[in-house]
């Protein structure tokens, strides 16, 4: 390790910044959110410095860097150079070697005491992250993606963990099973009720698992269901709460239409399990898929269960959640970018346009036995821009039940194929010759009809040159 990473208390104590420009203020910046007394000599103030002079954040001793304006001061716990001067930097490094203060010289590690780690805030916890000076990009790098993958609600969390350590440590005398009891309740649904600000329900399940611990000696596994729309197929298309939960889970069960990519974003000693359906083969029934999560639930495990899209739309979240609800399970879901708003965008084109369509239907094209038959007398005169899931075999269907009630057989259709992946394929054509163009292009499944005026947006959005 080059640099020992500690916090240091820098409250009230007095620090100083040699320089007026970008850099030192975005270093007098930490040192005031630290809380630190924060004096500032520069002969002049760029403009993020004069801001925190107008802030009164800084005290501003104007002029070059010298022994005897030092003297005036209160001697600093520690200080920063960031000036363009080699020469200043070189002065105040050998002024703080002498007085043994610790100094930092921006971006000359060989001149560093210290040096200040890239920071994801989400104070009472700080995330530092340091590559020992040789690439503060890659630093900055990573704390982007950390600041992507801890919602900002953690601070919250913190504080409410914090309140209740006395009380805990009141109720579990030995520390190891304290430390059972806050990995427990810092894995599961408390957290999340947390960080989006459901306080009282968070408190309930903390005061609920003291409880336990205090009533049968433990926590019993509690597990939890995550029902996440994994997207229509680009891995990128995760939301971040998708990724965070997959990430979090024990086991996961997918869909055929998951790419494997995003079942991979998972831990690498996740279970995984599939459980997809074609339409002759169904790896697991439905009412197994249910029983199996309820099952690894009561064992204590976190389940993701990933869907192709968005849960709620054609994809059966419902009423897997409510076999959870029945058999007392809890869960959660995560709304994906469903099929109709991915294939639609990446094939080029909008779902509603002011000039074409100011509505959407999403119809499922595939008739399941007992459900409601395809009202087209209502489609085909609603201005609607339809997309048709599960629709390919159906296709001469919805074809003749269009044209039928009278719509223009020169109406675009857009069919799109695996869309939002690699193997994308769309092909234009109209409502007249759309069953001839699917079998002439052999266009096969999962694939997307789309029926609009507003494809005609296609081309006004395709580059010119
Ligand atoms: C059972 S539905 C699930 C829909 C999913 N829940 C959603 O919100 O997108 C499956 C159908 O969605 C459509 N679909 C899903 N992903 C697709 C993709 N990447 N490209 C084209 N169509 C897709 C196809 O019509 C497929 O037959």
């Amino acid at each position: 390790m080059d640099y020992l990473p500690i916090f240091v208390n820098i409250k009230q104590q007095h620090c100083l910044i040699v320089g007026g420009g970008a850099v030192a203020a975005r270093k007098a910046d930490l040192f005031i959110q630290a809380g630190a007394i924060v004096t500032v000599i520069a002969p002049k103030l760029k403009t993020e410095m004069k801001h925190h002079l107008a802030n009164g954040k800084i005290v501003w001793q104007m002029g070059v860097f010298s022994a005897e304006i030092l003297a005036n001061l209160t001697p600093p716990k520690y200080v920063i150079s960031a000036t363009d001067e080699q020469s200043v930097n070189q002065a105040v490094y050998q002024y703080c070697q002498q007085k043994n203060i610790p100094v930092n010289v921006a971006d000359q590690t060989q001149y560093c005491d210290f040096i200040l780690p890239a920071i994801v805030d989400r104070n009472p916890m700080t995330i530092a992250i340091s590559t020992g000076g040789r690439s503060p990009v890659l630093a900055r790098l990573m704390k982007a993606r950390l600041e992507t993958m801890i919602p900002s609600g953690f601070s919250k969390l913190a504080d409410l963990v914090g309140r209740y350590r006395q009380k805990v440590k009141n109720s579990i005398s030995s520390l190891d099973g304290r430390k059972a009891f806050w990995e427990n309740l810092l894995d599961g649904s408390f957290i999340d009720k947390a960080v989006h600000g459901k306080f009282n329900e968070a408190e309930q399940i903390l005061e609920y698992k003291i409880q336990q611990v205090v009533e049968n000696g433990q926590v019993e596994p509690s597990g939890e269901v995550y029902l996440i729309g994994a997207g229509p197929g680009d891995p990128d298309l995760m939301t971040f709460k998708a990724l965070r939960l997959l990430q979090q889970a024990d086991v996961i069960l997918y869909d055929r239409l998951v790419p494997i990519e995003i079942v991979d974003m998972a831990r690498r000693e996740a279970e995984r399990i599939y459980v997809g359906k074609k339409e002759k083969y169904h790896a697991l029934e439905q009412e197994d898929i249910g029983q199996l999560m309820v099952d690894l639930a009561k064992q204590g495990k976190r389940v993701a269960r990933l869907k192709g899209g968005d849960p709620y739309i054609f994809g059966r979240g419902a009423e897997e959640a409510e076999f959870l609800v029945k058999n007392n399970i809890s869960y959660q879901v995560v709304p994906g970018i469903t099929a109709a708003a991915g294939c639609s965008m990446y094939a080029g084109f909008p779902l509603t346009h002011r000039d074409f369509s100011q509505s959407v239907a999403l119809v499922a094209g595939h008739q399941q036995a007992g459900a409601k038959a395809i009202d087209y007398a209502r489609l085909a005169n609603s201005g609607d821009t339809m997309v048709f899931y599960m629709g390919i075999k159906n296709s001469p269907k919805i074809q003749q039940g269009l044209l039928e009630q009278g719509m223009n057989p020169d109406t675009p259709v857009a069919i799109i194929e695996n869309g939002t992946t690699l193997n994308q394929k769309e092909t234009i054509c109209t409502l007249e010759n759309m069953v001839e163009t699917i079998k002439e292009t052999k266009i096969k499944p999962p694939a997307l009809i789309i029926v609009g005026e507003v494809i005609k947006v296609r081309d006004r959005l395709r580059p010119t040159n």
